[in-house]
């Protein structure tokens, strides 16, 4: 800890002020406190030693420019000796968190650092080339990235980037995407109308859903290699991945079941052509490619409007769905055009839930935002709360069945 400590000493700072105050936390209550109290992400629960990484306020930028100098001194050493470190922002409400360590009001927090003997150890994640970032002299040409939920304004290729980058951001393989229960339930219910000998499973990514169907063999499609890599760490069971590049490396008629929960919501429109008839080339006579998807004319595309007004049309804002790129909800009709333009040769639909199961965990994500100041969403750990409790009974109370103004689709392909 001395070498580590000793190495933030050396950073240079702003004026040579060295106005940065470092407070180190081992005393697991307190960092219980920090979690529940100031809504702290939980990964501090997990490390022995977290750093409260504190400067003067008097000038922000100067502050954490010094700070954030220190902080990768401290992980540099760290790593040199073996130990595994983090750099967290999400270390909550930054009032509460500063009254709970008893800091003074002059200073503000830049960071925590998480520092512990590493479980595993995981490949890199891959970088950004250097011609992407470096500029000579003036600067010249750049992609401009998109944030938008609507995948419209996305192409395949910035999907499978952004995906690509942001899995890497937490351990392989933990649940990301958000999924009601009931809605896995729905899933579990359809797939198990009618026997199959296998199932292609288009867009797995985090692969929460796949523990949920049923015992056959499974092909995992996936857009890169970092996600199809997520993908294994998050299924229990043996399945084969694949990866999608405008082509599904299987042999024609091969697979008796296709489908695609939740994730076409998340593909460029301009790619479905080219995946439909990979889907159709792939699929047996009989075989079945199932949509599940949220519907844009229903009560969710509502929500979903609504959150685009609070948090602009931008995925990092609303943080619910920035781990896979975008996401808007769709209209069927569009989906059934594309389908039979793939030459598929009837399409029938469900809808279920009028009232969207979903609003059960955004409200617990909402819970969770306001506790830790804007500062991170989490849902799966439910907090108690009466109105949770009654928007949890109100949206169970719902039957799962076909109803005209259900937010959640089922589409239906025959080949
Ligand atoms: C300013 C900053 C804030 C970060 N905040 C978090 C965080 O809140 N939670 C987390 O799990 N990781 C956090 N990270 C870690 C990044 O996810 C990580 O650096 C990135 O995925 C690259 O991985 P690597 O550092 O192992 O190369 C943060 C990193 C930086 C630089």
């Amino acid at each position: 800890m001395n070498l580590i400590l000793e190495s933030a000493q050396w950073a240079p700072s702003a004026c040579n002020q060295q106005l940065w105050q470092f407070i180190i936390i081992k005393d697991n209550d307190l960092k219980i406190r920090l979690t529940t109290e100031a809504g702290a992400s939980k990964l501090i629960l997990k490390a022995p030693i977290a750093i409260a990484v504190c400067y003067h306020s008097g000038n922000i930028k100067e502050g954490i420019q010094s700070a954030s100098a220190a902080i990768e001194n401290m992980l540099l050493v760290a790593t040199s000796l073996g130990i595994g470190s983090l750099y967290l922002n999400s270390f909550g409400k930054e009032i509460k968190v500063k009254q709970i360590l008893n800091i003074p009001d002059e200073l503000f927090i830049v960071a925590f650092i998480l520092l512990g003997y590493p479980e595993k150890q995981l490949p890199p994640p891959k970088r950004r080339a250097l011609e992407e970032i470096v500029h000579q002299n003036y600067f010249s040409k750049y992609s401009k990235e998109t944030f938008s939920h609507d995948a419209n304004k996305w192409t395949l290729s910035s999907v499978r980037d952004f995906q690509e980058r942001y899995c890497r951001k937490t351990d392989l393989g933990t649940r990301m995407d958000i999924v009601n229960e009931m809605e896995i339930k729905l899933i579990q219910n359809i797939l198990s109308r009618e026997k199959y000998d296998n199932i292609l499973d288009i867009f797995s990514y985090d692969g929460s859903l796949l523990n949920n169907y049923p015992d056959m063999k499974i092909f995992s499609l996936n857009l890169g290699s970092e996600t199809s890599l997520f993908t294994t760490y998050a299924v229990n069971r043996k399945i084969e991945p694949l990866i999608y590049d405008d082509f599904i490396p299987l042999k024609d008629k091969s697979i008796s079941n296709a489908i695609c929960v939740f994730k076409l919501e998340r593909i460029p429109p301009q790619a479905y052509d080219k995946l439909f008839s990979e889907i159709k080339r792939v699929l047996e006579d009989d075989g079945r490619f199932i949509i599940v998807f949220r519907s844009r004319n229903s009560l969710y595309g509502l929500i979903h409007r609504l959150i685009k007004i609070k948090f602009d049309d931008d995925i990092r804002k609303s943080g619910i769905y920035s781990f896979f790129g975008p996401y808007s909800p769709l209209k069927s009709a569009d989906i059934i055009s594309s389908l039979k333009q793939a030459d598929f040769s009837s399409v029938s639909q469900e809808r279920f839930f009028v009232i969207p199961p979903l609003i059960d965990d955004f409200y617990q994500l909402f819970l969770h935002y306001f506790t830790s100041g804007g500062g991170a969403f989490y849902h799966r750990e439910k907090r108690k709360s009466i109105v949770g409790n009654l928007i949890h009974k109100i949206i169970r109370l719902q039957k799962e069945y076909n109803t005209k103004f259900g937010s959640v689709i089922v589409l239906t392909a025959k080949k």
